[in-house]
């Protein structure tokens, strides 16, 4: 389904995609959209002026949002990715009525996860901004609900930081982590949903636990999904790069404020050469 009167795109085949997120939590969408694939060109813009986004107001997320989408925009991209459920949640209705590109947002992966549940109890890991946005309530309404599957929400407000920090394992944030898992384990909750795209790089971290303890819990995303939908757009509107061959350059990387600390945690987390630029 197209969500989104665009008209048809002329000559955009050689166009990057955009992809935007509050800080670098969006490059594990980005390391998806690289896989499935690696022959198309990407922008990223990460707002680490003004991350973490999670707990800001609907209207504060919504104008921040629409900035940087403008910003892709006028570089020239194709379609735009907003590889953040937050900006997803207040932004992706507002984005779709202004923008002349397909806009593909984001929202937790309560759908696959309901198909998967034994328990019929799931958790949605997720910023207080998406937790409290209309997309989730509407899958929930729509997919949970009517399965008759409990969906328990919880934030935790540090830890967007704590990945933007680059994830230090000896810290009370990964001690809160697992704290909150084995709460969920004994209600009975068999699958986590990690509801915004900075989560899914401590992943591993979850999993060796859930591995260790033997628990019968399976942590779910959406990155795979997001680059399929990408990957299908691209093919609909026909501005799917026409090489072959991956191109071998580096990520353009812009952020609103360009640290030290910020091009070492992307450099690592992005998996791929980076050219960090400014505006
Ligand atoms: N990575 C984002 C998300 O998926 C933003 C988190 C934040 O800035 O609070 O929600």
């Amino acid at each position: 389904m197209i969500n989104q009167n665009v008209d048809a795109l002329p000559n955009l085949a050689h166009a990057p995609i955009g992809v935007f997120d509050s800080g670098v939590g969006g490059l594990s969408v980005l390391r998806h959209l690289v896989q499935l694939m690696p022959n198309e060109r990407y922008i990223y813009y990460a707002d680490t002026k003004n991350v973490p986004y999670g707990n800001k107001s609907a209207d504060e997320i919504l104008f921040l949002t629409l900035q940087a989408v403008d910003w892709l925009c006028k570089k020239g991209c194709k379609l735009v990715v907003i590889a953040c459920n937050s900006a997803s949640a207040h932004a992706l209705t507002a984005l779709r009525e202004r923008c002349s590109v397909p806009i593909v947002g984001l929202v937790p992966a309560v759908k696959p996860a309901c198909q998967i549940t034994q328990t019929g109890q799931i958790a949605v890991l997720a910023t207080q901004a998406t937790l409290q946005g209309k997309l989730l309530a509407q899958v929930i309404d729509e997919v949970a609900t009517p399965m008759g599957i409990s969906v328990y929400k919880h934030f935790e407000p540090m830890l967007v930081p704590w990945v933007e920090q680059g994830m230090p394992i000896t810290h009370q944030v990964a001690d809160l982590l697992i704290e909150q898992t084995s709460q969920w384990r004994q209600m009975g909750v068999d699958v986590i949903v990690l509801g915004c795209t900075h989560y899914p790089f401590f992943r591993q971290f979850l999993q060796a636990w859930i591995d260790d303890n033997a628990v019968p819990m399976t942590l779910i995303d959406s990155g795979v999904a997001i680059a399929r939908r990408v990957q299908s757009l691209l093919a609909v509107f026909q501005i799917a790069s026409p090489d072959d061959a991956p191109h071998g350059e580096p990520l353009q990387f812009y952020a609103s404020q360009l640290t030290d600390d910020v091009q070492m945690t992307a450099k690592r987390l992005a998996d791929m050469s980076v050219s960090f630029l400014v505006d």
